[in-house]
């Protein structure tokens, strides 16, 4: 009989306090090192992380982290510098430029391509809001559902840029319509926020929207009296790449990812998850 079991034989309960201690250091135990997870995801060696952790730079769920700490991947959120890391392992990012006649739906009861299709089965990936068939260019395809709920956010959605060659005269489009598609113009679905938009070269005009509505820029050029022939996206948020060939695509790095991250991070949390 241990010097602790009480006569009778009955194993005694520890006390409350070791108790919660012991769950404390259970509950700890838990997870990975914070530094290895982020040497993992390329912040540099373990001990430059354990660096970057010591000089209060990474927080983990809104608290700076000490040394030591573990998380759990699935659950907690790390950012660097107030940037959140893609620490969850298995989640992938693509960048595509999407071809003309090619849809962005998973799957078509029509019948028709898919990007779905262009990129690896495994993971599953979904497309990052939309393009219409005949739009060609820049598209994002991810399985983080948090990173597309937030760049997709209605109404402070990030940047996207658009370049639409329109059908005009040989004087191109009238300083009149371009005011009207920077003010904002009144569609169907209520008025769109105001854009930037420019007129590079005689009937094409570069425009940059934040919402991501269906048709968007097709039906804002409409509305002005200039139907779009073609339209290309150049650029999401951070991110061009006028290297990509139409149907080929590739990784993000991880600082693309991060950069997109650092683009939604001003998006009130709040708003989203209500
Ligand atoms: N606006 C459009 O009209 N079409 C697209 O595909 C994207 C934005």
């Amino acid at each position: 009989m241990s010097r602790n079991t009480p006569p009778g034989g009955a194993v005694p309960e520890p006390p409350l306090w070791e108790t919660l201690i012991q769950n404390a250091k259970d509950a700890e135990a838990e997870g990975e090192r914070l530094q290895k997870v982020l040497a993992r995801v390329g912040f540099g060696s373990r001990r430059i992380c354990e660096d970057l952790i010591a000089d209060r730079r990474v927080t983990v769920n809104g608290e700076i982290a000490v040394l030591g700490r573990r998380v759990d991947v699935s659950r907690d959120e790390v950012c660097v510098d107030g940037h959140p890391v893609g620490v969850v392992p298995g989640l992938v990012y693509y960048l595509m430029n999407k071809p003309e006649g090619v849809v962005t739906t998973s799957a078509d009861t029509h019948g028709r391509p898919t990007v779905i299709e262009m990129v690896p089965e495994e993971p599953r990936v979904f497309s990052v809001g939309r393009l219409d068939i005949e739009t060609t260019g820049l598209l994002i395809l991810t399985n983080d559902g948090q990173l597309t709920q937030h760049l997709t956010h209605p109404s402070r959605g990030v940047e996207k840029e658009y370049i639409a060659e329109v059908e005009c005269g040989p004087r191109g489009v009238s300083n009149g319509a371009l005011r009207e598609l920077r003010e904002g113009v009144e569609l169907e679905d209520g008025w769109t926020a105001p854009a930037q938009v420019g007129q590079p070269e005689v009937g094409v005009l570069r425009i940059v929207i934040h919402e991501g509505r269906n048709r968007q820029v097709r039906r804002m050029c409409e509305a002005v009296g200039y139907p779009v022939i073609r339209l290309a996206r150049t650029r999401i948020g951070p991110l061009r790449d006028t290297r990509l060939a139409p149907g080929e695509w590739r990784e993000l790095t991880l600082d693309e990812v991060r950069a997109l991250s650092g683009a939604v991070e001003d998006i009130d949390m709040d708003t989203i998850e209500s």
